[in-house]
């Protein structure tokens, strides 16, 4: 058992807030997948619009969504309770954002749902598809409009108070969902640690992001089903590394347990999220891209890593990445060139390309490197297709 800020859970594997968290089937659904926990797509106490899910997806690499769903309150209680009903074995996490002018409504939110036996509460801060669209395209919000997600999340007092409020309301654990849009996301960890949050969860990204545009089309933005176009939340693959950074920047400014989500695609991404500080990890555009089947697949995986490399649980890896984090100035460079295996060298010339290299040459077809001009940047490793060239240590 993993003890994520006092809420148990099996394995280190979520399902993150969204659409395959929106219904009875899909709770069912990850529970038989194997998942610990879901965070439930979230509840809003008011809507602005009601728009199904439009979305621009390239599976493995990146979608970028304007809109999808949100659950109403009535809605969300009546998920909890019949994920209740029907025992199932994963943890409820309940993600929420209220659109009230008073803070007091978050509080008097998350008890709603502890009563209808939520086992956590996950503080939606993040979400850049209402206020945050709005303010980056530099419209005025209206009056009747209230902060919401990620605009609330980039204000750490205002974050803190939010989580301080839900704090005094509920006994289950409170997870502020953190935006990576904040000037400082620590500093918003920071004050939300002191209000109280029991840990948190993090998603990468720049946020926000646009599609391709149809070049031979009047630059008509790639959503289909849409008559305009908005900015849209950037998740799967292309946020992956981004995600690394928020894992490992928050893990080291609070003692609280951080859950990661955005780009985990397989185990392998799991753990590295791990070693980036994530005691969970959670997963949604995956499980949209190819099914159930990646629970099953990351909970295994991972399972399969812990025991073949002798750890008694992820527990034990948690935050490893972070012994060797430094700013620029500090990170202590190693003299070195690259080298070919002259043997392996095809002579296809990909090697001597790159634009900021003068250390690469072609002779009689076979690349030659000069360790006096190397710049040890290690580019020519990664193109090198035949797998001929290696870094040397000076
Ligand atoms: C279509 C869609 C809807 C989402 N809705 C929510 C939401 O309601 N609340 C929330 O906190 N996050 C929401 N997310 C963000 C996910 O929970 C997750 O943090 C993010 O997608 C990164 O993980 P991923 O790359 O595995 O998808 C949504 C993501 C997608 C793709």
């Amino acid at each position: 058992m993993i003890d994520f800020g006092g809420l148990e859970l099996k394995n280190p594997v979520v399902i993150a807030s969204g659409p395959v968290s929106a219904t009875i089937d899909q709770l069912e659904a990850a529970d038989r997948a194997g998942a610990a926990g879901a965070s439930i797509k979230q509840v809003m106490t008011r809507q602005s619009f009601r728009g199904n899910l439009r979305a621009y997806s390239t599976p493995d690499h990146v979608m970028v969504f304007p809109v999808d769903r949100r659950l109403d309150v009535v809605e969300g209680i009546e998920l909890v309770k019949e994920a209740k009903r029907r025992k199932l074995e994963l943890a409820i996490i309940v993600n929420l954002s209220s659109q009230e002018a008073e803070v007091e409504e978050y509080g008097r939110l998350a008890r709603k749902f502890e009563e209808a036996g939520a086992d956590a509460i996950e503080i939606n801060l993040c979400c850049p598809n209402f206020s945050l669209t709005k303010r980056q395209l530099g419209r005025a919000l209206g009056e009747d409009d209230i902060d919401t997600g990620a605009v609330t999340g980039q204000n750490p007092r205002l974050a803190a108070e939010i989580t301080k409020c839900i704090k005094d309301s509920v006994q289950i654990p409170v997870i502020p969902k953190l935006t990576p849009t904040a000037l400082d996301p620590g500093r918003v960890a920071e004050e939300c640690e002191k209000a109280g949050a029991d840990a948190f969860s993090v998603v990468g990204g720049p946020s926000l992001g646009a599609p391709p545009v149809d070049i031979y089309g009047a630059g008509r933005p790639l959503y289909p089903l849409m008559e305009r176009a908005a900015f849209g939340a950037m998740t799967g693959s292309i946020i992956r590394y981004a995600t690394f950074r928020i894992t490992g920047q928050i893990a080291q400014r609070v003692q609280v347990p951080v859950m990661a989500s955005g780009g985990i695609d397989n185990w392998e991404h799991a753990i590295q999220m791990i070693m980036w500080g994530a005691q969970v990890v959670s997963v949604c555009t995956s499980v949209m891209w190819h099914g159930w089947g990646v629970v099953d697949k990351l909970v295994k995986g991972i399972d399969r890593f812990v025991a073949e490399q002798g750890y008694g649980s992820t527990d034990d890896f948690v935050g490893l990445a972070l012994q060797h984090l430094t700013s620029s100035e500090d990170l202590g460079l190693i003299k070195g060139y690259a080298v070919v295996d002259t043997e392996r060298c095809n002579g296809c010339g990909i090697c001597t390309r790159p634009g900021h290299c003068n250390a690469v040459t072609l002779q009689n077809k076979k690349s030659a490197i000069d360790p006096h001009l190397c710049l040890g940047c290690s580019i020519c490793v990664a193109l090198c297709k035949q797998k001929a060239i290696t870094m040397k240590e000076a």
